[in-house]
């Protein structure tokens, strides 16, 4: 075993996860280099132990304790390749990496902000919010793959990115450890404003010609007015993916449900609110002991205390065959579920 890290065992990964499950991992170590990263996947190896990268485990729900080597993302850094092209160590915060840009004039992410976690995890299902994901200023990232120790390169098309999805969620699940991100921004940006909620907040504002730091308010102002901060009651964001299914489907649940709100993804498909669909089911607010659903976003589950993970689980379950029986809507799971 190599000496100079620091290996935890038995190790309380409570305050290492947003939904505030108390869970445990059996070996644990935080990695600040590329060589420790390199020692600490040696170590797993040697021992036969699962590995499981952790950033910020704000999209993670660990239904039980973890047998394995947790390695926690501690690389950081962010370098100018360009005026606007900047590299990102995975382990900066998401948010603080927004609000950097923003400081230094450069646009492309202030949509973005107030997402929490690391960069590392940005890709691995392109974060998404208020009209962008990640994959609009995405140059390339590097990552570390595990079975050959190489350090490959992945341009955008290599990461084969989708709504809340990319080859790291697929093929190289579990293959690759992100190291660093690089990203190209804008010193003369086009402010998006495609979101009606962003669009409408402006206008009641007053705000004639938003620049990127408007932007970045107001949507840390939306955010801030439905989604709960984690430090405050456990949550993942959104639990579950906004399903898309086909215009058929849709075409008969308005008949049923004209209310029901439909973005058109394709010319046979729609993307509908999954939070709607719970909500209509009647889950807003509503407790299964610890676990509850958000009473201001029936998207977000939350932990009322001392949820464990197979609670919340449990609650998840429950919501997904109420939504198939009254909508025939199988709704799949946005948060990584370990165990
Ligand atoms: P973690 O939870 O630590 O990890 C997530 C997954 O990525 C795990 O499978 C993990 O193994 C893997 N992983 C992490 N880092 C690496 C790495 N370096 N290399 C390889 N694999 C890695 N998401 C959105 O897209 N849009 C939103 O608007 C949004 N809003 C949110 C609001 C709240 C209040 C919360 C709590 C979450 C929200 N999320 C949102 C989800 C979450 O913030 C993002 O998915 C974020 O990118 C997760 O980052 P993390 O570092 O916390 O990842
Ligand atoms: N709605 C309800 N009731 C609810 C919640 C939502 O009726 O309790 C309906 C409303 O009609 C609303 C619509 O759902 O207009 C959409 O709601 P919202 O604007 O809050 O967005 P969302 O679809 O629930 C998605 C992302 C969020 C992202 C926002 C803004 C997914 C799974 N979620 O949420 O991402 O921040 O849009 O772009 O795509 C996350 O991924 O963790 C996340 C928070």
């Amino acid at each position: 075993m190599p000496t100079e890290l620091s290996i935890h065992k038995d190790f309380d990964l409570s305050t290492f996860n947003t939904m505030g499950v108390s869970s445990k991992t059996s070996h644990f170590v935080e990695i600040t280099s590329l060589s420790e990263l390199e020692k600490a996947v040696q170590f797993a190896q040697e021992k036969n132990l699962e590995i499981l990268i952790l950033g910020g485990g704000s999209n993670i729900l660990f239904k039980k304790d973890f047998d394995g080597l947790v390695i926690y993302n501690g690389l950081k850094g962010i370098d100018f390749l360009s005026d606007t092209e900047l590299k990102v160590a995975a382990g900066q915060n998401w948010h603080e990496l927004v609000l950097f840009c923003v400081q230094h004039g450069l646009g492309g992410i202030e949509n973005l902000s107030l997402i929490p976690g690391s960069v590392g995890a940005a890709p691995i299902q392109n974060i998404g919010a208020y009209g962008v994901e990640l994959e609009d200023v995405f140059v390339s990232l590097e990552a570390f793959m595990l079975e050959t120790y190489e350090i490959r390169t992945f341009n955008k098309t290599e990461c084969n990115f989708g709504y809340r999805d990319s080859v790291f969620k697929k093929e190289l699940k579990g293959k690759a450890v992100i190291i660093s991100v690089t990203l190209s921004l804008t010193k003369n940006p086009t402010v998006n404003t495609s979101y009606k909620a962003l669009a409408d907040l402006i206008k009641d504002k007053g705000i004639q010609n938003p620049g990127i730091k408007d932007i970045s308010n107001c949507v840390i102002e939306i955010r801030q007015s439905k989604l709960p901060d984690p430090k405050k009651i456990g949550n993942t964001g959104s639990f579950f993916k906004n399903p898309v299914i086909s215009v058929q489907l849709f075409d008969q649940l308005k008949a049923d449900y004209p209310d029901l709100p439909g973005y058109p993804v394709t010319e046979r498909q729609v993307k509908i609110p999954a939070g709607w669909l719970i909500d209509k089911a009647g889950w807003k607010g509503k407790r299964m002991g610890e676990a509850g659903v958000h009473t201001k976003q029936a998207l977000v589950l939350v932990n009322h205390g001392n949820a464990t993970g197979e609670e919340i689980w449990n609650l998840a379950t429950e919501i997904r065959l109420s939504i198939k029986e009254k909508f025939n809507i199988s709704l799949v799971p946005e948060v990584n579920i370990i165990g």
